[in-house]
């Protein structure tokens, strides 16, 4: 069964309650989302992995610790994805970054793919797909479908609000993927959406309705 880690940080609280206050504006809330990514990403990379190196302080030869280089890759799952890649690029630049394009058919709410593409050797990377919100975990599972069915080996899911039928939904199918969430919200309404939740991300994050 899939881990969840609530990275419930009070920084985290602190600005996820800004960014659920329908009165913050796209601006305020594309940094937020950055900054908590990024607060995120702390956990995220907990088990990276380390190798030693020889350096030379001013001081003195010593043997210390670098990140190993195990490969790391970053994949929105667009639109409302892509505001959480800087707050990861940031933090581990070398990451490449690829991209699954799903929407939800407002209608039937099954997710419809539009595109994707992949860096080229995404079976030996560890790869971290991001996308603000997990409602009823249809996007998810199908971003993690594509991600496997291109070759992916070890993937992680990280969402800013989860509802629980989303988390539900994906350790269902995928319990191989550990899922980082900052906040489980109560539950989802009549429309797939995450109550008490924050509204539509991507149209929050672009400002656009
Ligand atoms: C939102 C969100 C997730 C999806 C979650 O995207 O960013 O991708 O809904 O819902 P689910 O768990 O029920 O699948 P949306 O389809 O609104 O597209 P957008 O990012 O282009 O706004
Ligand atoms: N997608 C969103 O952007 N918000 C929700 O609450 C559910 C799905």
């Amino acid at each position: 069964m899939s881990n969840v880690i609530v990275t419930d940080h009070p920084l985290i609280q602190h600005k996820l309650t800004i960014m659920r206050d329908k009165n913050t504006g796209s601006k305020d809330f594309r940094e937020l989302l950055t900054e908590i990514t990024m607060l995120m990403g702390y956990e995220i990379t907990r088990n990276i992995q380390l190798e030693d190196v020889e350096i030379e302080t001013p001081v003195v030869k010593t043997t210390c610790k670098m990140v190993a280089g195990k490969k790391l890759g970053i994949v929105p799952i667009l639109r409302a994805g892509l505001g959480m890649v800087d707050g990861l690029v940031n933090l581990i630049p070398a990451a490449k970054v690829g991209h699954v394009g799903l929407y939800r058919d407002p209608e039937t709410l099954e997710p419809v793919e539009y595109y994707s593409k992949f860096p080229t050797d995404i079976e030996e990377r560890e790869m971290i797909i991001v996308d603000p919100m997990l409602a009823t975990g249809g996007s998810a599972v199908a971003a993690i479908d594509i991600l496997k069915a291109n070759g992916a080996k070890t993937i992680k899911l990280v969402n800013l609000v989860a509802a629980p039928e989303g988390i539900a939904e994906v350790q269902k199918y995928h319990s191989d993927v550990d899922i980082y969430v900052a906040a489980i919200d109560e539950k989802l309404n009549d429309h797939g959406y995450i109550v008490p939740g924050l509204g539509d991300a991507g149209d929050r994050i672009f400002g656009t309705k």
